[in-house]
């Protein structure tokens, strides 16, 4: 049986796919969970998963932690200007380790995208392709979260602020990206694969119309010129290039670079993704029920 490894596997992503790993049928021995802080994935070591130390910026840990893996899923870092000195650092020692295929989390449209964001993801794709392991690509669209985590201030607020015009955005929940990559390591192909993977897209005004309907709160658009936009995050408490950067994710939404047609995502599921008012439906909050009857209600009986 193959051993399958998921770095990391602490995060919310890399957790998600260790979990569908398993619900698939792959038994907890074959499975691996690379993290950084082995203290963090407590949980999968309980479910019989092995967890080993790996640390992107410390290649001196990743020998190790590959030692005996057949199939990677190689989760992005997280640390935005490290990120391909942290994959170089992966796709050196699995190849070095003998791993026979490496899945990457890229972003949606990785070579043509304006998404600031896109450069280290395009550098990993190319790091992939010169070190010869046979690779599949999983271009993930914006999580569906990114959104629905803000979803509190938006009903504070009654309102969305953004750039992104009427530019439509294929996103996706974490835990269908999730499967979606567990279903891609369990694929016993030959050759390169690249996924381009996102679910039904929608624009920030039909979010709003989608947040109301699931509240009952009725939520609206309201779309700024990018300079505006980045004043306003500034003005908001966010340093001058953070704001720009911000304004400059919406400026790619706004230009399309979030959307796709492709159905590879639904492929590799074997059902459609999950829509966007269910998983606005998980984030909402319903009011707060008392758990047993007030005193007034009580006197009111009386
Ligand atoms: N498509 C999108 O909308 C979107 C949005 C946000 C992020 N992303 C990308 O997708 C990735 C997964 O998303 P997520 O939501 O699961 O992010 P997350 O919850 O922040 O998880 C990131 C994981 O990367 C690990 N990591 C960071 N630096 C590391 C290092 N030096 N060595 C080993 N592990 C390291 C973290 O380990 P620790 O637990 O030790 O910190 C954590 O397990 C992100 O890292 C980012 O590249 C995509």
């Amino acid at each position: 049986m193959p051993i399958y490894a998921v770095t990391g596997a602490s995060g919310q992503l890399g957790r998600l796919a260790v979990q569908e790993l398993l619900a698939l049928g792959v038994p907890a021995s074959d499975v691996v969970a690379v993290v950084r802080t082995p203290s963090k994935a407590a949980d999968l070591a309980e479910r019989g998963v092995g967890v080993r130390e790996g640390d992107y910026a410390r290649p001196e840990t990743l020998g190790a932690a590959l030692a005996g893996v057949d199939r990677l899923l190689l989760v992005s870092s997280s640390e935005p200007g490290r990120r391909v000195a942290h994959h170089t650092n992966v796709i050196g020692t699995a190849k070095a380790a003998g791993v026979s295929r490496i899945v990457y989390t890229s972003m949606l449209n990785a070579d043509t995208t304006t998404n600031p964001l896109a450069s280290e993801h395009e550098n990993t794709e190319q790091a992939l392709a010169a070190a010869g392991v046979p690779f599949t690509l999983l271009r993930n669209g914006w999580y569906t979260e990114n959104y629905t985590g803000q979803i509190g201030q938006y009903l504070e607020r009654g309102e969305i602020v953004g750039a992104a015009a009427g530019g439509r955005i294929s996103a996706a929940s974490r835990q269908d990206y999730a499967a979606a990559a567990a279903a891609a390591l369990l694929q016993g192909e030959e050759g390169n694969r690249t996924f381009e993977l996102g679910g039904p897209a929608f624009s920030l005004p039909e979010f709003a119309r989608v947040i109301s309907e699931v509240s009952g709160v009725p939520i609206t658009y309201r779309d700024l010129p990018v300079d505006a936009y980045a004043s306003s995050l500034q003005q908001a408490g966010l340093d001058a290039e953070t704001a720009r950067f911000v304004a400059a994710l919406d400026a790619s939404i706004a230009h399309g670079d979030l959307e796709t047609d492709s159905r590879d995502l639904a492929r590799l599921l074997g059902r459609p993704a999950t829509s966007l008012t269910d998983v606005v439906r998980a984030s909402v909050t319903p009011p707060p029920r008392p758990l047993r009857p007030t005193h007034d209600a009580l006197l009111e009986q009386e």
